[in-house]
C-alpha cells in the first residue's frame, strides 16, 4: 500500500483550550490564529462565554477582548463541559479564584472521570468543592481569596498543574507544583510568554503572582497527537512518505514519535522553528520494518494519547509492545487500558490486560471485526489507521467521535491513501 502526500493536521487541543482562558484573562486584545476548532475547544468557548466572556464564532483567526482577572461574572447556567476534562479541570481552577458559586456538567463519559485531583489542592488554596456522586460531575465550585501552596501531584497530569497555575494567576498569589513525572508543559510555557515570572525546574514549577497578564498574540501549531495518526498510516504503509509540517514539537509531547523511532521507524524533524513559545517542525515519516519494544512509566506522559495508537501499530506490524506505569488510562474518556485490549482481540490480534498497562503480541495476520469506542476519539482513530491497511477490515462503531479533538480526520487521511 502506498500512503504519499502533505498532511496539515489542525491545531494543539491543549494549546487551543489554555488559549482561549489566556485571552479572556488578558488585559487587552489577543489574537489567535489556527485554533482547533472541535467539539472540546467549544465547550471551552461555551464555558467562558457562560461566564461573561464575549468570544466570536471560533474561526482561522479572531481577536477576543480579555477581561482581565476579575471580570467573570456569577453564572446563572450550569457550565457544559460536554465530554472535555481538560475543560473541567482547567476552569475549576478559574472558578475556585471566582468569588461567587458555579457548577459544572458533562456528558456521561466526562461525569465518570475524577474531579478530586483538582478539589483536593483547590480546597487546600481556600475554595469548597460540592459533588452530587463521587468526585465527578456535576461539581458546585464556590469561589473564594486563595491563599498560595505548594502542591505535589500524585499522578502526572497537566491538566491538575494547569488547574492550579491558573488559579494562582487569578488569585495573585504564588503557587508551586510538583509532580512525579514532568506532564506536558503548555501552561507554563504560555504564561511565561505573557509576562508571568516562572521557574520552572525539572519536574517542578512556581508561578509569581502578577497584576495583568498581556494579550496573546499566537499561532496555534499543529497538534501532535492528530499528526500521531498520519504518521503511524505512513509508517505501516508499504512504501510512500508523508509530511505533516508546522507541528508542536515540544519535548513533553512527542513520546510517541520517539517510540516509533526505538521500533526502527524512518521518523525525522526538518524545518524547526521556534513559534509563540512552542518548538514546531515538520514531521516526515516513510515506511520502515519494526521491531518490539517496552514502554515503561517515564515513558507514559509524553505519549499518554497516543498509547491506543501505539498498540494498535504494534498489532498492525505483528511485533511485541509492553506498556506499564500507565495506569491514567483508565481514566481518559473511557478505561483506554481495558478498550485496547478488548477491541484488539475483537479484531484477531492478540492483547493482554495489565493493571497499569497491557501487553500486545506480535501474531501477524489480517486484522477484522467490529471495534466499540465507547464514544472515545483516540479509540476511533487509532482502530481507523488498522483498518487502511491492505487486508485488514475494521469497522469502527462510532465515527462521528472524532469530532472531538480531529473532525476532517476521515477524509484527511483517505487522501493520503493511493
Ligand atoms: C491534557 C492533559 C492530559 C491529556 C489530555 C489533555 C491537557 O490529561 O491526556 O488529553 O491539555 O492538559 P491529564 O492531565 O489527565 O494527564
Amino acid at each position: 500500500m502506498n500512503v504519499r502526500g502533505t498532511i496539515q493536521v489542525p491545531g494543539d487541543k491543549s494549546i487551543s483550550h489554555r488559549a482561549l482562558i489566556c485571552a479572556c484573562l488578558a488585559s487587552g486584545e489577543s489574537r489567535i490564529s489556527g485554533i482547533l476548532r472541535s467539539a472540546d475547544v467549544e465547550s471551552t468557548a461555551t464555558v467562558l462565554r457562560t461566564l461573561g466572556a464575549v468570544i466570536p464564532d471560533l474561526s482561522d483567526e479572531f481577536s477576543i477582548e480579555g477581561l482581565g482577572f476579575s471580570g467573570f461574572r456569577e453564572p446563572h447556567l450550569a457550565l457544559q463541559c460536554g465530554n472535555s476534562g481538560t475543560t473541567a479541570r482547567l476552569l475549576a481552577g478559574v472558578a475556585a479564584a471566582c468569588r461567587f458559586k458555579s457548577r459544572f456538567e458533562g456528558d456521561a463519559s466526562l461525569s465518570r472521570r475524577p474531579m478530586k485531583r483538582v478539589a483536593e489542592p483547590l480546597t487546600a488554596m481556600g475554595a469548597r468543592f460540592e459533588f452530587e456522586h463521587g468526585d465527578g460531575l456535576p461539581m458546585i465550585v464556590h469561589g473564594a481569596d486563595l491563599a498560595g501552596i505548594a502542591w505535589n501531584t500524585r499522578a502526572a497530569s497537566a491538566q491538575t498543574k494547569g488547574a492550579i497555575l491558573f488559579a494562582g494567576l487569578l488569585a495573585g498569589v504564588g503557587v508551586t507544583v510538583s509532580e512525579l513525572r514532568r506532564s506536558r508543559d503548555h501552561t507554563e510555557r504560555m504564561f511565561a510568554a505573557l509576562g508571568v515570572p516562572m521557574t520552572v525546574g525539572e519536574t517542578s514549577v512556581s508561578l509569581t503572582p502578577v497584576p495583568v497578564l498581556e494579550p496573546l498574540r499566537m499561532v496555534i501549531p499543529g497538534d501532535p497527537s492528530s499528526a500521531a495518526y498520519p504518521v503511524a498510516l505512513a509508517a505501516l504503509a508499504d512504501e510512500g512518505e508523508v509530511r505533516v509540517p508546522g507541528v508542536c514539537v515540544n519535548p513533553t509531547r512527542i513520546g510517541f514519535l520517539n517510540a516509533l523511532k526505538r521500533m526502527g521507524g524512518s521518523v525525522r524533524l526538518t524545518e524547526k522553528r521556534f513559534v509563540a513559545g512552542e518548538d514546531t517542525a515538520t514531521v516526515v515519516v516513510m515506511p520502515r520494518k519494526l521491531h518490539g519494544i517496552r514502554v515503561d512509566a517515564a515513558d507514559v506522559p509524553s505519549m499518554i494519547d497516543e498509547l491506543p495508537l501505539l498498540a494498535c501499530v504494534a498489532a498492525a506490524s505483528g511485533v511485541d509492545l509492553e506498556v506499564s506505569g500507565a495506569e491514567e488510562l483508565r481514566v481518559k474518556e473511557s478505561d483506554r487500558i481495558s478498550v485496547v485490549v478488548s477491541n484488539l482481540r475483537a479484531i484477531g490480534a492478540v492483547a493482554e490486560e495489565r493493571r497499569d498497562g497491557f501487553k500486545v503480541s506480535g501474531a501477524r495476520g489480517p486484522l477484522r471485526g467490529k471495534v466499540i469506542t465507547h464514544g472515545d476519539h483516540r479509540i476511533a482513530m487509532a482502530f481507523g489507521v488498522i483498518g487502511w491497511l491492505d487486508g485488514n477490515d475494521v469497522e469502527v462503531d462510532d465515527r462521528d467521535c472524532v469530532s472531538i479533538s480531529y473532525p476532517g480526520f476521515w477524509s484527511n487521511l483517505s487522501a493520503l491513501v493511493g
